[in-house]
């Protein structure tokens, strides 16, 4: 650094210094909603909020923003994994001192209560995420009121009962987000006046009814999140008006019936089709050629039936076919060119194949494979000697055919389900790492290593013995 700019941070520096205790020293209403906020916070085993001390400037405290002296956004957050990071207790009425906040973000934490009433005290709040928390009871009718909203979310709390149908004077919302509650009811018509809405999610939730028709009106939706709800009926036609700019279509695990739309092929910016685990019948459209551009697709556990289209894809992440009805005899051409490819399960589609001669144009990202009952012979041991982050390797119910012993067993690998196929040798002790192994129904023989695996992993084989199985003679 020369000293021309050294010299100008070190002006900088001082300025900023002189200047900061005037310019951004926290309003006397801001300090008094904040430390109303902490004391309502029965647990902070991270120390979050060690800065936030009385007489101090609160713009200075940890997860605040401020302008012109005023808070405008109080955002806090823990570990998603690291339970000691969490905040817990309620989430105080005072904060609703705080007239200039335009955000709030609490993410992670332990957040308990009702629906946070203070929010109707905060004229100027467009910015809500209250994620990972367990918020409960009803989402009250007034929430009507927050017209002001640009964002609402309360994913992953515990909120119960219907969503109301007063949601729908939110017009301004571009995100709505209520997933990973416990909702129940149908999705109110009004919602369709949220024009504007780019992301709408109400995954995780006890929702059932019918995916009401009325998307055409939603130019601007990127994300359509409704998996794993209650959801029956037809998958609706005006789902087609999103096909300009939709990347997400989420629809897995409900009850729908009836086929997949063609319209769905002409989704051009098509990332993530998920229609997984729903009683989906007939064919997949021809038109599916054209998505181009979509990296995940989950079709399992639905009813589909052949032909499945040639897809022009140039490389596909994750694929999951398992469980229809479909015979697709080779693990499809798009499929082993993929250079990208990580999670790959064909169960149960009707695959014929010597595994050595299947030749995946990479390997290395490779996390899941299953390719469970399906007419493949030969050895796993060639492919899984090229994988070095696999965590899941599924191929029972097929007529593999090597020696266990010489399988190569990653550091990553965790799940390893080799039954009903006529694999032999022994058990080798690297299984032992494992949290699920299964190699049940084989040719297998030898003492058992040590493992804390129950019983039915193992039976049904030629010889195997020892713990769990009966001791060796
Ligand atoms: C969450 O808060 C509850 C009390 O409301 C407490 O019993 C529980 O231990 C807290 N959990 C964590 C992970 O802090
Ligand atoms: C919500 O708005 C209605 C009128 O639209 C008003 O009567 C009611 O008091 C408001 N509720 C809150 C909590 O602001
Ligand atoms: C794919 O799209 C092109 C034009 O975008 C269209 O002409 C063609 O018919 C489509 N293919 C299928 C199978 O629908
Ligand atoms: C496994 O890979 C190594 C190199 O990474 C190679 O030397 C070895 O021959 C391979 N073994 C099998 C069985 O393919
Ligand atoms: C192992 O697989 C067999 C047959 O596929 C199944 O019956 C058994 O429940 C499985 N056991 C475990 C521990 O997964």
């Amino acid at each position: 650094m020369n000293m021309k700019k050294l010299s100008f941070l070190l002006l900088a520096i001082l300025t900023l210094r002189c200047l900061k205790p005037i310019s951004s020293a926290c309003h006397v209403d801001d300090e008094a909603g904040l430390l109303a906020f902490k004391s309502g916070i029965t647990a902070d085993p991270s120390n979050k909020l060690s800065s936030w001390k009385p007489g101090t400037d609160c713009c200075t405290w940890a997860g605040i923003n401020c302008l012109n002296n005023r808070v405008t956004s109080l955002s806090l957050g823990g570990q998603p994994d690291q339970p000691n990071t969490f905040l817990s207790g309620k989430i105080s009425p005072s904060l609703a001192k705080l007239k200039f906040l335009d955000g709030i973000y609490l993410q992670n934490l332990n957040f308990s209560g009702p629906f946070p009433d203070l929010l109707f005290g905060l004229p100027n709040l467009q910015y809500v995420y209250i994620e990972h928390n367990r918020l409960s009871g009803r989402i009250p009718d007034k929430i009507g009121n927050l017209t002001q909203l640009g964002a609402l979310s309360f994913y992953y709390n515990q909120f119960t009962g219907p969503i109301p149908s007063s949601i729908s004077k939110l017009t301004r919302l571009t995100q709505l987000n209520l997933g990973g509650n416990l909702l129940t009811g149908s999705i109110p018509y009004g919602i369709q006046n949220l024009k504007s809405l780019t992301l709408f999610n109400l995954e995780q939730n006890g929702l059932s009814g019918p995916i009401p028709d009325f998307f055409s009106s939603f130019s601007e939706l990127r994300i359509l999140r409704l998996s794993r709800n209650k959801f029956s009926g037809k998958i609706p036609a005006s789902i087609s008006a999103l096909a300009p700019k939709l990347a997400y279509l989420e629809l897995g695990h409900n009850a729908l019936t009836g086929q997949i739309p063609d319209f769905l092929g002409n989704f051009k910016a098509l990332d993530t089709l998920d229609l997984s685990y729903n009683g989906l019948s007939g064919i997949v459209p021809q038109r599916f050629v054209n998505l181009t551009k979509i990296f995940n697709l989950d079709l399992s556990h639905n009813y589909l039936t052949d032909p499945f289209p040639q897809l022009k894809v140039k490389g596909i992440e994750s694929l999951d076919l398992s469980y229809n009805s479909f015979h697709l005899n080779q693990i499809p051409k798009w499929v082993t060119s993929s250079p990208i490819i990580y999670s790959l399960k064909l169960a149960k589609c009707g695959i014929k194949l010597k595994l050595e001669d299947w030749k995946p144009a990479e390997t290395y990202f490779y996390d899941f494979i299953d390719l469970s009952e399906n007419e493949i012979t030969g050895s796993p041991i060639g492919l899984l000697n090229k994988t070095d982050f696999l965590v899941g390797f599924s191929a029972s119910g097929n007529k593999l055919k090597f020696n266990l012993e010489s399988l190569r067993i990653v550091k990553t690998l965790k799940q390893l389900d080799l039954s009903r196929n006529l694999v032999f040798g022994k058990v080798p002790s690297g299984v032992s790492g494992l949290d699920r192994l299964n190699v049940s129904h084989n040719h297998l023989c030898g003492p058992l290593p040590a493992t804390k695996f129950a019983a039915s992993a193992f039976l049904g084989n030629d010889c195997l013995c020892g713990a769990p199985l009966a001791p060796c003679k």
